[in-house]
């Protein structure tokens, strides 16, 4: 399947100019500790997949992640086409560029990597907004060693937070959302020859602001607070969103994957 020109996608124009980069910070001042359990379950994947390593982070940003976790890996590329992200990421480093790090300009769904190059390529937070994203869950297996690990995030459309981010990006300018089924997720990744080691789900409620009228009662900032509570180990949000149906209605669904080798035998 072809990409679609960029015309299709505002999404780099978006990020160019109405981000500042400060959006992207792990740690703010008075934020919950619901944020706080998927920060850390999320650098507790990269390390328990990335020590020692060559790591892709697709769709860095400005390296919230990537920062984090450089050091204990071998190598680290960051791509992201947004090249203002990419210079505030270069900037958070003090101006100094590790010599086991590299940060390059591409899209999500052509990305400049050589085949089979990577041990662990991620994704936080942003594949839901790349159109076409089967594309970009291709490139993830083909930049990937056989036998290679794959950790990210895909957005459902059949969510509340479809209305929400729906809204954001028609009224407050944010970055246009490209939300796939939970079924075409499932779809792309067989497809793409990954092999599903773990499947996460999260966020049956939008857990952020806003929306159409008829959702406030249930975006406001308490649910996340009660939601963020922690039953034997995971948080409520997650036992619940993943109970069906309600984890066909879960916006956020985490993958971790193997690729599986040349010849579909798990390594
Ligand atoms: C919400 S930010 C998350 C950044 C980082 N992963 C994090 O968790 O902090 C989304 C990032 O994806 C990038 N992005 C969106 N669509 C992309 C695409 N098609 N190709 C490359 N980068 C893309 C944006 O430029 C932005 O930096």
């Amino acid at each position: 399947m072809p990409i679609q020109p960029d015309q299709h996608n505002p999404n780099r124009e978006i990020y160019n100019t109405a981000y500042s980069g400060g959006e992207m910070s792990l740690f703010t001042a008075g934020m919950l500790p619901y944020d706080r359990e998927m920060i850390r379950l999320r650098l507790e994947l990269l390390r328990r997949y990335g020590a020692g390593k060559e790591v892709l982070d697709l769709c860095c940003g400005t390296g919230s992640y990537l920062r984090q976790e450089w050091v204990q890996f071998q190598r680290a590329v960051g791509v992201d086409f947004s090249r203002k992200m990419l210079e505030v990421f270069k900037r958070e480093l003090g101006g100094e560029m590790p010599s086991n790090l590299l940060l390059l300009e591409g899209d999500a769904r052509r990305v400049p990597v050589r085949s089979g190059s990577m041990d662990l390529v991620f994704s936080f937070t942003s594949l839901y907004y790349v159109p076409q994203v089967s594309l970009a869950v291709a490139e993830i297996s083909r930049v990937l060693k056989p036998g290679g690990v794959a950790v990210f995030e895909l957005g459902n459309l059949w969510s509340l937070n479809t209305y929400v981010s729906a809204r954001a990006y028609r009224r407050q300018g944010i970055a246009k959302p490209f939300h796939v089924s939970l079924a075409a997720m499932l779809g792309m990744i067989r497809e793409a020859n990954l092999e599903i080691m773990e499947h996460r789900s999260f966020q049956f409620l939008p857990m952020w602001g806003g929306g159409p009228c008829w959702l406030r009662p249930l975006t406001d900032w308490r649910w996340k607070w009660l939601l963020g509570l922690k039953a034997r180990g995971r948080m409520l949000d997650e036992r619940l969103s993943s109970i069906r149906p309600l984890k066909y209605l879960a916006f956020r669904h985490l993958f971790v994957c193997k690729k599986r080798n040349a010849n579909n035998i798990n390594l």
